[in-house]
């Protein structure tokens, strides 16, 4: 792909200097804020909610590309959509109905995403995929940063890729999890366009935030 898009992901980030680490990535050229929230229900950890999303709207202009690990889902949407998420993803095992959850994320005026944990077939997407801007295709199991990229997921990107193509839709293929700079072009080749990374963007701390970025892209 021509451009692939780079979405650091906050979890990596000092929790007590959110707001200046969210101004240091977007300076350093992130495409999007990636902001991973967990419930310590739907995965094994707990991060962050609607109010803290609020508070880092104000620090950039970047898309805030909100990853909701939570369930139930459908009572927050509202909640992510005020707080200025601009795309909203949803696991299809956090509902009972992926379809009514992407249809009021669009309702709500939101990019919807749909997120395939690693043992989600791709043929969860069958019905809804014409429905949505986004899928994200986790390559670790959610929860925490820092795991290793599982290597089947490269046939699972390989396969929504070629159901986006014959669809025709500018729909995001995103990659989420084991993503340095060595899983990247791999992922790229199989045919993500956006890329998550929380343990790559951050390790060095703020000096290293850019090239660290740069290095994901290829560039
Ligand atoms: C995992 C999150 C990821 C995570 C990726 O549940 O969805 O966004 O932060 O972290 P790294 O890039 O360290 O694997
Ligand atoms: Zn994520």
């Amino acid at each position: 792909q021509a451009s692939v898009r780079i979405a650091p992901s906050i979890l990596s980030a000092d929790f007590a200097r959110l707001g200046e680490e969210v101004r240091a990535i977007d300076d350093a050229g992130a495409d999007w804020i990636h902001v991973d929230v967990m419930d310590g229900h739907f995965v094994p950890n707990i991060t962050i909610g609607p109010m803290v999303v609020k508070a880092l709207r104000p620090h950039t202009t970047k898309p805030f590309d909100v990853h909701l690990m939570i369930s139930p889902i459908d009572a927050y949407l509202d909640a992510f959509a005020e707080a200025g998420a601009d795309t909203i993803t949803v696991h299809p095992e956090a509902g009972p109905h992926l379809h009514r959850t992407i249809q009021r994320i669009k309702s709500l005026g939101k990019r919807a995403g749909v997120s395939l944990n690693p043992a989600t077939p791709a043929k969860m997407l069958d019905y809804v995929l014409e429905e949505i801007d986004l899928v994200l295709v986790m390559s670790v199991n959610p929860g925490f940063g820092g795991q290793s990229f599982i290597e089947s997921q490269l046939r699972k990107i390989e396969a929504i890729r070629k159901q986006i193509d014959k669809l025709g839709k500018p729909i995001d293929l995103e990659v989420d999890g084991g993503i340095d700079r060595t899983t990247a072009p791999r992922a790229i080749a199989a045919g993500a366009d956006v890329l998550v990374a929380g343990t790559a963007t951050f390790k060095g701390g703020p000096s290293a935030y850019a090239e660290n970025i740069r290095a994901l892209r290829g560039s």
